[in-house]
């Protein structure tokens, strides 16, 4: 383009100005919606969490949002990431909060700005910078003056930046909603009559910040007006605000849940999430928000807990790895549309709730003008009924919602999936050609680079840094390390007396070491004699290991390890961590204990390792190469390069080592824990979505490593010469590591006769819809893939789940024909789900079609 002349330029200026001026949106509420700009307004919003992903990734997961049918994209603000140092502000990179709302406004969607301060979030400290925990005379989320000038402070800051950039709703920007606090009427009755007075300095701060767009505090249910009391978890139908003039609003509809080392992995099943939104909107629901959408990766040390996982996947609508979780994403999306098709009886009345039988219960929105709204529950989680209703019969199967946008044709039940399920699977990645994969180095399966490639560091143990320091007795590692680093050595020499009973009596010594946690390491003469480690629900961490003295001095080096701080519970801020004893020998037999706890101890924050900057290139001298790679042996750092294919996902599967850290170009990956293995007999081969759901009802990966697979962001690596560091505490093999790529694998659909008509056809067909087929549909994840493979095709009763599909004794002789025809070789096929188009093999049964593909 040429240069513009001055005037274009003025009109330009000018027709922005305006622009600007016509974007201001004024956003209230009442009793029954949001309304935004005098619309009112029924919405679905959902949660990601900006510094779990990176900016890359950030246009395409709010694509994805906004194709999964959200209105509202909602995030925290993580405070420890933006001031890691009191006054120092840091919004570069993954912490660039502006543009990560400034590109969901360019998507067209709003944004909900939860600004806490405190966040919980499975996040290090619930979000807090360690350093607040230092300022003289604080206390934490209470009515206490130190505390609440930090708080007002950042808060401060935060909204300051957003009126800055304009991104405020009465400013033309997305933000229509934000936060202040975060689930403290969970625990407030903790802090005493000073919790009723913090709250209300809290509303009355954020009020006064006068960002001219609502506040809400989530799980308090004394929130002061026009603060609007909002409700979290798996259901919130039963929640009703604490006024008739505030909406009701769901923060945090959890759509599956955390993960912790040492645990099985929980996941929600698609039709009960389906399930609880849809009763939602069902009983006056006028805004609900998934937590998480896409719930992403707790890189470096940001996991809270403790021993919250480095995945923070939440078995949400997008995976770990930005790819759709289907179903679940698409019969959301599903229900997304089904509810637009509803919102204007809706967002005009309140729903008029009345019974149908037991169990069995109906809302209609009927507003003055005739349009009408219906909702149909089957709220029995074992026994499927058919209602009538409007001189219709309607058949619901058990723990189900149907949805009838002009109180008669069923667009939705949430029971019922039309939307395809993929199968994600991981493609190691070629082998001779990339030094990708690093399987084993041993004779006849050589597949990674060639030894040279590898070096390493053995990190010493025990003292080994001049800011080592001694202090009397053991102290608590929060206060000591300031969460500077996982580690802190503990070390100590004694003197041991040939004569000393202990040694004497000849029975075997016991090294005793108690723990708050979270896990720790005992090396006695320089070699490793135990382990120990807690949990997410028992922090504490001890052992008590067999060790062999020697007559004269003996050195015993405590390795202490935090796994994330602290998020959640009542003065969380101040459970402490670290070996605090009692330290002691004991002899097996009875009277002989020596305890050290109240000797002097040498202290070291960190590792060498760390300290010479080893991840990010500091330190070089001390790599080490040879013919002999060390495996098995703990505390020790490797480095090799990696070059990623592709330019799907990268995923390390780091089957092989124990514990430990790991960085790409200096980039930290997060915590890694292949030995913490979960527990067998928990889970269940399926799981019935039928029936209350808690976090404990349906898990997965019963006896095996909690996390098997860690994301390595794309923009973390080059075309050559990425630089791989791990940190392996407890001893691994890093050669059986493996890379690979996280892909889309089988597609399959299933969809009945007796599922509700496409929902793309409802506008164009809705009056004649009672003709209006189910159909199947079958698409290629990406654009530029064809449908290559058909593994299954039935159309009949086949029984099974994607992968594992078989015939039923009804089966039509046509449909692999039928479907081969039109959709080998395409990207998208679909079929309408009937015996026009099939024929009918059995009558009087009620037939599915069944696709199962791959796409190459
Ligand atoms: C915003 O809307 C409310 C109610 O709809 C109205 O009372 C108020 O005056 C409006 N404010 C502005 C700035 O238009
Ligand atoms: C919906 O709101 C109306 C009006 O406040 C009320 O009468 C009705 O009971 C509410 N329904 C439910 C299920 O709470
Ligand atoms: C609610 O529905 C019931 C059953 O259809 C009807 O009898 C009642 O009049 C309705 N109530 C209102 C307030 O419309
Ligand atoms: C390995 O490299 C050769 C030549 O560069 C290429 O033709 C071949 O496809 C590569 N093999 C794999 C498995 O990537
Ligand atoms: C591995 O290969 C080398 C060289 O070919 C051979 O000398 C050695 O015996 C082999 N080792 C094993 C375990 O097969
Ligand atoms: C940390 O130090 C402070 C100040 O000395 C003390 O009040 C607090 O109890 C310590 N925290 C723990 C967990 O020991
Ligand atoms: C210690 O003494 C108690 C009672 O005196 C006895 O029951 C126990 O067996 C002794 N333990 C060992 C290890 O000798
Ligand atoms: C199913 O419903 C029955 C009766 O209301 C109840 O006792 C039972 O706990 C429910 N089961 C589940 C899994 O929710
Ligand atoms: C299907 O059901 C109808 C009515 O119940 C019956 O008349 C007919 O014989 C049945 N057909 C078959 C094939 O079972």
């Amino acid at each position: 383009m040429g240069t513009k002349s001055p005037a274009l330029v003025l009109v330009f200026l000018l027709l922005s100005a305006m622009a600007s001026l016509c974007l201001a949106v004024n956003v209230t509420y009442d009793g029954r919606a949001l309304v935004i700009d005098g619309k009112r307004r029924v919405l679905v919003s959902g949660s990601i969490h900006y510094p779990r992903s990176t900016p890359d990734m950030w246009p395409d997961l709010i694509k994805k949002s906004k194709d999964g049918g959200l209105d509202i994209i909602e995030t925290y603000v993580f405070w420890d990431m933006h001031e890691p140092v009191r006054g120092q502000y840091d919004f570069t990179g993954r912490k660039d909060l502006v543009k990560f709302i400034k590109l969901v406004a360019q998507a067209g969607l709003y944004v909900h700005l939860r600004i806490g301060p405190y966040v919980c979030a499975e996040w290090n400290y619930g979000g807090f910078p360690i350093w607040l925990h230092f300022l003289p005379g604080i206390q934490f989320r209470t009515d206490n003056e130190p505390y609440k000038a930090e708080m007002k402070r950042f808060t401060t800051k935060i909204v300051g930046m957003m009126k800055q950039e304009k991104l405020y709703a009465s400013q033309g920007g997305p933000i229509i909603l934000s936060q202040i606090e975060n689930e403290y009427g969970n625990i407030d009755w903790e802090y005493g009559p000073k919790a009723k007075t913090y709250i209300e300095w809290a509303a009355q701060m954020a009020t006064s910040q006068n960002t001219e767009v609502p506040w809400v505090m989530c799980q308090q249910n004394n929130a002061p007006d026009p603060m609007i009391n909002t409700c979290n978890g798996f259901y919130c139908d039963q929640f009703t605000p604490n006024s008739d003039k505030k909406p009701k609003f769901w923060t945090e509809l959890w759509s599956g849940w955390f993960t912790s080392w040492g645990d099985p992995v929980p996941y929600r099943p698609t039709e009960d999430i389906a399930f609880g939104a849809a009763r939602f909107y069902q009983l006056n629901g006028t805004l609900l928000n998934y937590y998480m959408y896409h719930g992403g990766t707790n890189f470096g040390r940001t996991s809270g807990g403790p021993f919250i996982t480095t995945s923070y996947d939440y078995d949400a609508p997008i995976d770990e790895f930005g790819l759709l979780r289907q179903p679940k994403w698409g019969h959301l999306k599903d229900l997304h549309d089904a509810i637009k098709l509803c919102e204007e009886p809706m967002v005009e009345t309140f729903g008029n709730t009345t019974s149908l039988g037991p169990n069995l219960e109906v809302t209609v929105y009927k507003t003055e003008s005739g349009q009408c709204a219906a909702f149909l529950a089957n709220l029995d989680n074992q026994t499927d009924a058919t209602v009538n209703f409007n001189g219709n019969s309607y058949d619901l199967p058990a723990w189900s919602v149907s949805i009838l946008p002009d109180c008669q044709n069923v667009v939705y039940n949430t029971a019922k999936i039309n939307s395809a399920t993929t199968i994600p699977k991981f493609i190691l990645q070629a082998t001779q050609n990339s030094t990708l994969s690093v399987a084993s180095n041993q004779n006849g399966t050589t597949s990674g680079p060639p030894l040279s490639q590898w070096s390493w560091f053995h990190e010493p143990v025990g003292i080994s840094s001049k800011s080592a320091f001694v202090l009397l007795g053991l102290v608590e590692q929060i206060n000591t390390t300031a969460d500077k680093s996982d580690y802190l050595w503990y070390s100590i020499s004694t003197q041991i007396n040939g004569n000393d009973p202990l040694l004497r009596d000849g029975s075997q010594i016991l090294l005793h070491v108690d723990s708050l946690g979270h896990a720790l390491y005992a090396y006695v003469n320089g070699k490793l004699a135990g382990s120990g480690k807690g949990s997410n629900s028992n922090n504490m961490a001890s052992l008590e290991v067999p060790v062999s003295l020697e007559p004269g001095n003996n050195r015993i080096d405590l390795l202490s390890l935090t796994v994330g701080l602290k998020n959640y519970g009542a003065f969380f801020d101040l459970r402490g961590a670290g070996i605090t004893g009692p330290v002691q020998l004991k002899g097996s037999s009875n009277g002989s204990t020596i305890d050290l706890s109240s000797e002097s101890w040498t202290y070291q924050i960190g590792l060498k390792g760390e300290e010479v900057g080893l991840p990010s290139g500091g330190g070089s001298q001390l790599w080490v190469k040879g013919p002999v790679l060390p495996r098995k042996t703990p505390l020790t750092w490797y480095k090799f390069f990696v070059a990623p294919g592709g330019t799907s996902p990268v995923v390390i599967d780091f089957t092989g080592m124990g514990k430990g850290q790991a960085w790409v170009n200096g980039q930290s990956i997060g915590r890694y824990w292949q030995s913490d293995v979960s527990p067998n007999g928990k889970c269940t081969v399926t799981c019935d979505y039928r029936g209350n759901y808690d976090q404990n009802k349906c898990l997965k990966n019963c006896g095996k490593p909690t996390q098997e697979q860690y994301h390595v962001p794309r923009s973390w690596l080059k075309p050559f010469g990425n630089v791989l560091v791990l940190l392996e505490e407890a001893g691994g093999d890093p050669t059986a590591i493996s890379f690979g790529t996280r892909e889309t694998g089988h597609i399959c659909s299933k969809v009945s006769e007796d599922y509700p008509m496409p929902l793309d056809m409802w506008h164009s067909n809705h009056l004649q819809s009672k003709n209006v087929k189910p159909t199947l549909s079958v698409q290629c994840p990406s654009p530029n893939q064809v449908i290559s493979e058909l593994q299954f095709v039935s159309f009949g009763n086949p029984h099974g789940t994607c992968g594992s599909f078989t015939h039923g004794r009804c089966r039509s002789k046509r449909a692999r024909r039928i479907v081969h025809r039109a959709c080998m070789g395409k990207a998208k096929c679909s079929f309408e789900v009937s015996v026009n188009a099939f024929g009918d093999p059995c009558a009087n049964v009620t037939k599915s079609l069944v696709v199962e593909a791959s796409c190459s």
